[in-house]
């Protein structure tokens, strides 16, 4: 039996240091999933190698359940031997505007991704994982879906659903020996910030800085260590103390 890690939108930012973190602190084979940057998840890909752990690619929109519940179904076909034990369900997307003029396909668009690109991954693996007795899954929340942001009420809710969605699941798995926990970043400097003005967003944040993509891809290891197996149903803030 192989015991894999998935980790969804592994080809850049967090997802990229989830990868890293995990080759570097677990023997799981890492399956790094992406939507379309193929050169960009190849990257990844042979960062993981050249740490001397095994991994693949694997191309599909987390926000579609049909093409998920396809790629996925085909993945498990040809490698029967293949335990998911770890769900990280990192994929996401902003798309920030004033509510007053946000456009229905910006709203379910933030939505479909990360709260449904939760339910399409999730819920392919958790009968397995249910039956396999052991397992741990580790949503990327945001700072957003805990307290709620100005001009992302889309990703504010689509965040806050994820937390809702992870302390229920948590319940209903635990006795298996599953843990289901949230993490919720602040500013973390990758693509998705880039854009922002860091000068001024740092006056917010009494450590004084934006954070980095390798502390929160500690906090996964962590999490996803048998180290954390008390700890479930729980979001854990990553925000340099911009409290909620
Ligand atoms: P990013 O934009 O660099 O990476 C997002 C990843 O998700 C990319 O690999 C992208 O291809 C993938 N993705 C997006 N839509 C997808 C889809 N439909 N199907 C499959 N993959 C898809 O952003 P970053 O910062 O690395 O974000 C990772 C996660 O962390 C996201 O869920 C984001 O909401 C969350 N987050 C980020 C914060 C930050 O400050 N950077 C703060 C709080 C949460």
């Amino acid at each position: 039996m192989r015991k894999f890690a998935i980790i969804t939108g592994g080809s850049r930012g967090i997802g990229r240091a989830i990868c890293e973190k995990l080759a570097h602190d677990t023997d799981y084979h890492l399956l790094i999933t992406y939507q379309s940057n193929k050169d960009a998840a190849l990257e990844t890909l042979n960062h993981v190698q050249k740490l001397g752990k095994a991994a693949e690619i694997l191309q599909f929109d987390v926000s579609d359940h049909e093409q998920t519940t396809k790629v996925l179904s085909q993945w498990q076909e040809s490698n029967k031997d293949a335990v998911v034990e770890v769900i990280i369900n990192n994929a996401g997307i902003n798309s920030d505007g004033l509510f007053m003029w946000m456009p229905y396909n910006e709203w379910s668009r933030v939505i479909d991704t990360t709260l449904n690109g939760f339910y399409n991954v999730t819920n392919f693996f958790i009968q397995k994982m249910l039956r396999h007795r052991y397992g741990r899954i580790v949503n990327i929340a945001s700072v957003s879906g805990v307290k709620g942001t100005a001009g992302q009420t889309n990703y504010s809710a689509a965040k806050g659903a994820l937390v809702a969605a992870t302390k229920a699941l948590s319940q209903e798995v635990a006795k298996r020996h599953i843990t289901v926990n949230a993490i919720a970043p602040g500013f973390i400097r990758t693509d998705m910030t880039s854009s922002l003005n860091e000068e001024d967003l740092v006056k917010l944040i009494p450590v004084g800085r934006f954070g980095e993509a390798e502390e929160v891809a500690d906090l996964v290891s962590f999490l996803v260590s048998k180290k954390a197996a008390y700890i479930t149903g729980e979001v854990i803030n990553i925000n340099g103390g911009i409290y909620s």
